[in-house]
Parts: structure tokens; sequence; C-alpha cells
């Protein structure tokens, strides 16, 4: 039976919002922008859109600082015009995801305002308060603990101090957490990407972390009583019962830190439908990429998501990480970022395309002083920070891009001029058309949205396996390296159904790409 379900079978592009287009010329991205494009986004391929925060935020994290989980911020639009985003996107079968950042909100929350007001105000433990810090330490330097003169207390924030750490333990918390669900599926959303979700809960005695090997003081501890407390169980269960209370909806969960075990341990029938496993990522570039290492990297998730039979998600590129296609290749040449591709819409799991993936846009490199993001302010030049990845959409070789009308927030990459939507559209060859070919494959063919997957046996540099269902075999066969190779070939007749060169059945030229149906 091949039934078509959004969340499972389709694919599901993110934007960060400030970045796709700004309809206003203002040099930030909003969300009419967005709606002038979703023409682009049906032909290209897409079934969801996920949106990086678009609410209230002062931008101390570029979005993932809420002031108002209920609003959308000014810069980005209204209500109304959400409600059109909505809209329009479900014109055209396009679902919408949300991310809700719940685990932190912005110093500037009123919940926030109140709680640190005084020490008996009603909303302090909406937050988590000490007098003494322990030895947690925030993800984005330095201690976990601010000290707040106005009350002589500490308060935890496990990313910047401007982000106070929510308390899930109180009830109150948990509650309004849920209205925030609510109200955005009353205004139509389709699905929400639960940001750190695994760190909502924290051990309630605040140990200090015992230590372990590691370069910064943060990755010297082991984070075992700052996340994965098993509190989290009997939330998702509640929050699995509301979303399963409307038509459709779907949860994909962030995991912080967490293991391949714990990630799957969190998904499934009253838990999430989803969370992100970050099985070909990382944010340092010695990261292998070649046959073998991700060999074993499919083998390892196909075992612990095919044993627990949980739906994997697929990620190659998103807003914290360098772009893929500068992460595995050099250059202006996108033949990796092509490989790239084929294993993001190819292997089993639901794929997550990062806006400009589909051009295989590369990040832009910025001096110290043109650095935003705290991270890279705090590292640099150790870390640069995730500016890279952000940089405005490259629709056109206009000014700007195509993106605005003024200077944008970022830099557009100065490769725009050859590397934009409107020029690879044009060009039968492009990494658009590529992906575009490979999105329309992918919705053609039941193997290759819910196959399963067998490695085959495959000459050095090569990397090939078969999707299959009980009727349909696919074969996807790549090259990784610059030389030729003969491939051996299964039984049976193939016919191609997509292929980056026109080399014979059974030789792949230097980095080519070849998918067979057998007739
Ligand atoms: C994970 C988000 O993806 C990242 O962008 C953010 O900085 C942290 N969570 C804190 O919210």
């Amino acid at each position: 039976m091949d039934f078509f379900l959004w969340w499972r079978d389709g694919v599901i592009y993110q934007i960060y919002p400030r970045s796709f287009s700004d309809s206003n010329g203002d040099g930030l991205g909003d969300l009419v922008g967005i709606v002038s494009h979703l023409d682009y986004l049906q032909d290209l391929g897409i079934d969801a859109i996920w949106l990086s925060p678009f609410q209230p935020t002062p931008d101390k994290d570029f979005g993932y600082d809420i002031s108002n989980y209920m609003d959308v911020d000014p810069r980005f639009g209204t209500l109304a015009d959400f409600s059109r985003l909505v809209a329009e996107a479900h014109r055209r079968d396009i679902r919408i995801i949300l991310d809700l950042v719940l685990n932190h909100t912005s110093d500037q929350h009123t919940w926030f305002r109140e709680s640190r007001s005084s020490q008996d105000n009603l909303k302090r433990d909406w937050y988590i308060w000490r007098d003494h810090p322990n030895n947690w330490q925030a993800s984005f330097g330095g201690s976990a603990w601010e000290y707040d003169p106005v009350t002589r207390q500490y308060y935890l924030h496990l990313f910047t101090k401007e982000q106070p750490d929510v308390n899930w333990r109180n009830r109150e918390v948990r509650k309004a957490m849920l209205d925030v669900f609510r109200f955005w599926m009353e205004l139509g959303a389709d699905g929400f990407r639960l940001d750190v979700f695994n760190a909502y809960f924290k051990d309630p005695q605040l140990p200090d972390n015992p230590p372990k090997f590691g370069l910064r003081a943060f990755d010297r501890q082991q984070h075992i009583h700052d996340i994965d407390q098993p509190e989290m169980m009997p939330f998702l269960n509640e929050l699995r019962s509301l979303l399963d209370s409307y038509p459709e909806r779907y949860a994909v969960g962030e995991t912080y830190l967490a293991t391949l075990p714990k990630t799957v341990s969190y998904c499934g029938k009253g838990k999430l439908h989803a969370a992100f496993s970050f099985d070909f990522t990382a944010n340092d570039l010695s990261f292998p990429w070649n046959p073998a290492w991700l060999r074993d990297q499919i083998a390892r998730r196909e075992e612990v998501f095919n044993g627990a039979a949980i739906w994997p998600t697929t990620v190659m590129s998103n807003h914290d990480l360098p772009r893929a296609a500068g992460r595995y290749g050099r250059g202006e040449d996108d033949a990796q970022a092509k490989l790239a591709m084929t294993l993001l819409l190819t292997l089993r799991g639901t794929p997550f395309l990062y806006y400009g993936e589909e051009i295989a846009m590369r990040d832009i490199s910025l001096k110290r002083s043109e650095i935003l993001d705290p991270p890279g302010r705090k590292y640099w030049p150790i870390y640069k920070g995730r500016d890279g990845c952000r940089s405005p959409m490259q629709w056109n070789d206009e000014p700007f891009a195509g993106f605005s009308n003024t200077r944008p927030w970022l830099p557009v990459h100065p490769d725009y001029a050859q590397r934009n939507v409107a020029a690879q559209q044009a060009d039968p060859h492009s990494m658009f058309n590529f992906t575009k070919d490979l999105l329309r494959l992918r919705k053609e063919t039941p193997a290759l949205r819910r196959g399963s997957y067998t490695p085959l046996q495959a000459p050095r540099g090569t990397l090939a396996y078969l999707r299959q269902t009980d009727d349909q075999s696919v074969l996807v066969a790549m090259n990784f390296s610059k030389r030729q190779v003969n491939l051996p070939w299964p039984a049976g007749d193939w016919r191609v159904i997509l292929t980056t060169s026109e080399d014979a059945r059974g030789v792949l030229a230097p980095y080519q790409i070849q998918l067979f149906i057998k007739v």
C-alpha cells in the first residue's frame, strides 16, 4: 500500500526567514517575502516548510531568544501575514512547520521580567534560580549561571545569558507551553520543530556534571545532569495527545548532545514523530566524507532506526552548520554537492533541505568586525560562528541577488552573479535542475520514499545501495572519486532513471551519479 503521508514521505524545506526574501526593503527577509516565493517552492517540489523562528526577538541569538511566543516580530510581518502564508501554502499542498524555542525564553519575555523582579514574584519559579552556581557551562561559553544583582541570586542559561532557561518542572510553565502549541495549531500550523527539547528538564538537585577530556570548558564535562532527564517522557506523552487531537500534526525534535539510541528513544507512539540524528553533519571541517565512512554512518542509523521501527530524518545543512556544498566540496565545482543531495534525497528517512541548498550556496566569509553570531564573536578565529550559512538567498544577478532592494542584514555571497536561482533554472546541468529532477523522481517512486535500504558491495571510492518495496527496486550508485570505476552489476534488467553523465551502465565516470529502476 502506498499512501503519501506528508511528514514521512515528503521533503521538508527549511527557511531562515530573515534571509529568504525581503518584501519591504528593510534588509531583512519577512513572511510576505516567503509568500511571494511559494510558487517557486511548489515548482521545486517540496512538501513542507520549516520556518526558523519569526516571533518577537531582541536578536541576542537571532530569533532563538523569543520575547513573545504568540506573535510575529513586526520586522517579519503580522499574524495576518502568517495566516495568509498558511492559506497560500496549503493551497499549494505545502505544510507549515514552526520552530518552537521552549527550553529558554529571551530575558525580555514578560515571564522573565516578572520572575527577576523579586524573589517572591509569582513567576519566580518559572525560571531556575539558585544562591550558588554549580559547574554547568553554557553552550556558547562561560558559566551557565548569571548573577542577578536585583534579587541577589543566579539564574540558569544553557545558551547566552540573555536566554534564561525555563523551569519545566513548574506545572504552570508546562501549561503555558502547551497553550503555545495550541495557539499555532489553531492558526493552521501543521507541525513543530522543537529546539533543544531534550534539555527542557534538568536534574532537580542540580549536581555538578562529572569531568571528561575536551577542548573548551563546556566539552570538559559529561552532560548528564543538564539534559535527558526521565521527566521528558511524560511530557512528550502529553504533547503527543495534544498534537493527535488535531489531524496529521507532526513534531520533530532537535536533540542536544544526545547519543543515537537516546535520540531514537524519544520517538514513536506517545512520543515525537521524529528527532534529528545528524548522521552526516559536523561543525568540524575535518569530518571524513568518503564512501567507507558514509556506509558506516548509514549502517549505524539503519540498525538503530529500523530496529525500533522509527522513521529517520536526513540532514546535510541547516542554520547552525557550514553548508554541505562548501563543507565537502572545494571551489565552485558542485560535484560533491550533488553527491550530498543524492544521499539526502535517496536515503531512507525524511529529507530536510536547507534554503539555497538546491543551488549549492556556499557560506559567506566575514571579517571579525562583521561577525554577528554570539559564539562566533566569543571564539573567533577558532570558531567563526554561524553567520556564514545564513546569508541572503541568491535569486538572480540583480543587486543584492534579488533578495532585497537595500543592503541586507548579512552580506550576499560574492558569487551570486553566477550562482543564483535564475541562472541555474536556465542550465539543464545545474545543481538546481539536478535537485528538482531528484525531487520529482522521489515523489514518483515509492521505493525511494518507503523502500528498505540494502548496501551493495562496491569498489573503493564508490557507494551503491538498493531501495526496495515489494514491487519496485531502485539502485543508487555514486562515484566519490576522480577515477573511472567499474561497478559490479546486480542481476536483472535495469533502466536508467537519472544520471549526471552519459557513461555506460556498470561504469561510473569521476563523481558520476546514476539511478536505475529494475524493469
Ligand atoms: C539550537 C538552534 O538550532 C540554534 O540556532 C540556537 O542557537 C540554539 N538551539 C539555542 O536556541
